[in-house]
Formats: C-alpha cells, sequence, structure tokens
C-alpha cells in the first residue's frame, strides 16, 4: 500500500539539505532553478544528480543544451534561493559570468560544479539529470540550508 505522498514530503522534508541554484544557457538564453534534490553520486566516473520536476522550464533547458552548472549558495543567498523558485525567473540584477561550455556561474556563492549532461532517468513525476562534473571550486563561506519547508543557518558546532 503505497504512503500518502504528504506524509511523505513532510516526513522527508526533515532530512536537511544546503540549497543550491542549477542554470544552465539554451538559446543564449540563462536559467535558473532552485533546487536541493541534489546529491554527489560517484568519484570515478565524477557524476552528479539533480532531479527536475515535470514542468520545469530550467530541466528543459539542461536536457536541450546538455550543460549545466550547480550554484551551492551562501547563508546570505537566501534571495537567490527565492527569486530562482519562481517559474522561468529572469536574471535581471543578477551578478553571474560565462563558465566552462558557457553555462551561467552565479557570482558569490560558496562553490560551483559544471556538468555534462550524461543521462536521464525516469523518476515518477521528475527527471533525474546525472551530469558528469567537468569543472567544479570553491570559495568558502557559510552554506543556506532548508528543513522542514524553511530556511536555517548553520550554528557553531558544540565543545
Ligand atoms: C529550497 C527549495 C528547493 C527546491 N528544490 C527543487 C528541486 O530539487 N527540484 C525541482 O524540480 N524543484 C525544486 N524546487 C522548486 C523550484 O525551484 C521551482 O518549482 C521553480 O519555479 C522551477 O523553475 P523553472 O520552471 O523556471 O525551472 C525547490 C524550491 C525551493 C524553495
Amino acid at each position: 500500500m503505497p504512503v500518502d505522498p504528504l506524509d511523505y514530503r513532510k516526513v522527508i522534508g526533515h532530512f536537511a539539505t544546503g540549497v543550491t541554484v542549477v542554470t544552465a544557457l539554451h538559446a543564449g538564453e540563462p536559467y535558473g532553478m532552485t533546487a536541493n534534490a541534489v546529491a554527489s553520486v560517484s568519484l570515478d566516473p565524477t557524476l552528479l544528480l539533480v532531479c527536475f520536476m515535470d514542468g520545469s522550464e530550467t530541466g528543459l533547458a539542461v536536457k536541450e543544451s546538455g550543460w549545466f552548472c550547480v550554484n551551492i549558495l551562501t547563508a546570505d543567498q537566501e534571495d537567490l534561493s527565492n527569486r530562482f523558485a519562481q517559474r522561468a525567473s529572469d536574471f535581471g540584477g543578477v551578478e553571474w559570468y560565462a563558465g566552462e561550455m558557457d553555462v551561467p556561474v552565479l557570482a558569490g556563492g560558496l562553490g560551483h560544479v559544471v556538468c555534462r549532461v550524461d543521462r536521464v532517468v525516469d523518476g515518477g513525476d521528475h527527471d533525474i539529470v546525472i551530469g558528469e562534473v567537468v569543472a567544479c571550486a570553491r570559495n568558502g563561506g557559510d552554506p543556506l540550508l532548508f528543513f522542514a519547508g524553511g530556511y536555517r543557518r548553520m550554528s557553531p558546532a558544540a565543545g
């Protein structure tokens, strides 16, 4: 007997994550989507996955262009997370530069990972895009976290 999807959502929402904005360039236009369904898959080869809900504009841009960038947000980039959680967000006023294969890299992030789409796997109402990591860099800083439907910040470790 399958579980109630809303119950599942509430429970899995207690799996704390970082927050990213996944970006792509398609037909000369930048696309971006806030995502926390992001995971490292493999080191040899270097693979990462992102889950895109059916109908995501950014997911389409990623699949059509074949490239994407995962931008890891810092604690002070909540505004970017909110902006890119809107459908077909525009990049007006957002600082970014063209990375490898011209994928948009957001300025001021904790780090970023550029991927070539390796394969797309059906994942129910999402597409699981597995990318081969071709470049990555980190800048440091504190992460923006997401837990139980809201943003959190890291608290200093005890002891
Ligand atoms: C913290 C957070 C995490 C999210 N994670 C995902 C995700 O992993 N995959 C996804 O498809 N949508 C996710 N969303 C929702 C998308 O950001 C949202 O649906 C967005 O409007 C999609 O934009 P697009 O259609 O322009 O690509 C998340 C939203 C928030 C606020």
